[in-house]
């Protein structure tokens, strides 16, 4: 299975002005279709609490797993939106089980670096908007070792965006199973059935 990061990203390196930005109105129309296409055709998506603190409801069409110390607190449907505190490495190897072949990692930073200080993502798709924020937050923040990149293609998309795709050069394996010893493996914390499935209501 592969792990593929896709963000968006202004020329001078944010992917948000502000923790609390929640509009996305900076985006090209076409970055928009890209990612749409590009997450439906993973099937599953991996994003933060915060992030999904912006959108608000699952994405459709594509399980949404999401990232937050107290998945309790919110309501899983199986399927659909599923909540989660296991590590990056323990929903990959849940996803992988559900044969799951490709994994789009959406953000926000917080889950960005969750993914890559595990040393666990094998591809990134970055589009870069022509605009300057000046100050915000970055994809990344505080990487022990920053990885190695390969350019695999670049892209313009629509009249003033570039989409760049990029190895990661230096992440060695191509499953999580692959990583036992770099990893901790331990019981899929929240999870019931196949799914992350925390707080469903009685009546389910
Ligand atoms: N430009 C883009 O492509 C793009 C993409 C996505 C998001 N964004 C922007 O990024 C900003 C949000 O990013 P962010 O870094 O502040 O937040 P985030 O990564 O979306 O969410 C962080 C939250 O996720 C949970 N989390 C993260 N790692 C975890 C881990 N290893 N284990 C358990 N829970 C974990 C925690 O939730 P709890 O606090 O609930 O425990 C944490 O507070 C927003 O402004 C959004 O608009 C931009």
């Amino acid at each position: 299975m592969k792990t593929l990061a896709i963000a968006a990203q202004s020329l001078d390196g944010y992917i948000s002005p502000a923790a609390e930005t929640s509009t996305m109105t900076w985006v090209s129309a076409e970055d928009k279709a890209f990612f749409r296409q590009f997450t439906r055709e993973c099937g599953v998506v991996v994003m933060g609490r915060k992030t999904y603190d912006t959108i608000r409801k699952p994405l459709p069409d594509r399980l949404n797993i999401v990232m937050t110390c107290d998945p309790l607190k919110c309501e899983s449907i199986p399927g659909v939106i599923e909540f989660t505190s296991s590590t990056p490495f323990e929903i990959l190897k849940n996803l992988e089980t559900r044969k799951f072949e490709k994994v789009a990692v959406i953000g926000g930073s917080g889950v960005y670096t969750s993914f890559a200080k595990e040393n666990l993502i094998d591809e990134l798709y970055l589009t870069i908007e022509p605009i300057l924020f000046g100050r915000g937050i970055p994809m990344f923040q505080d990487l022990p070792t920053p990885p190695t990149l390969k350019l695999l293609e670049q892209r313009k998309l629509g009249t003033s965006s570039v989409l760049l795709h990029y190895k990661i050069a230096t992440n060695p394996p191509q499953s999580p199973f692959d990583k036992g010893e770099a990893a901790t493996p331990s019981l899929v914390k929240g999870r019931a059935g196949e799914g992350f499935v925390v707080s469903l209501p009685p009546n389910l």
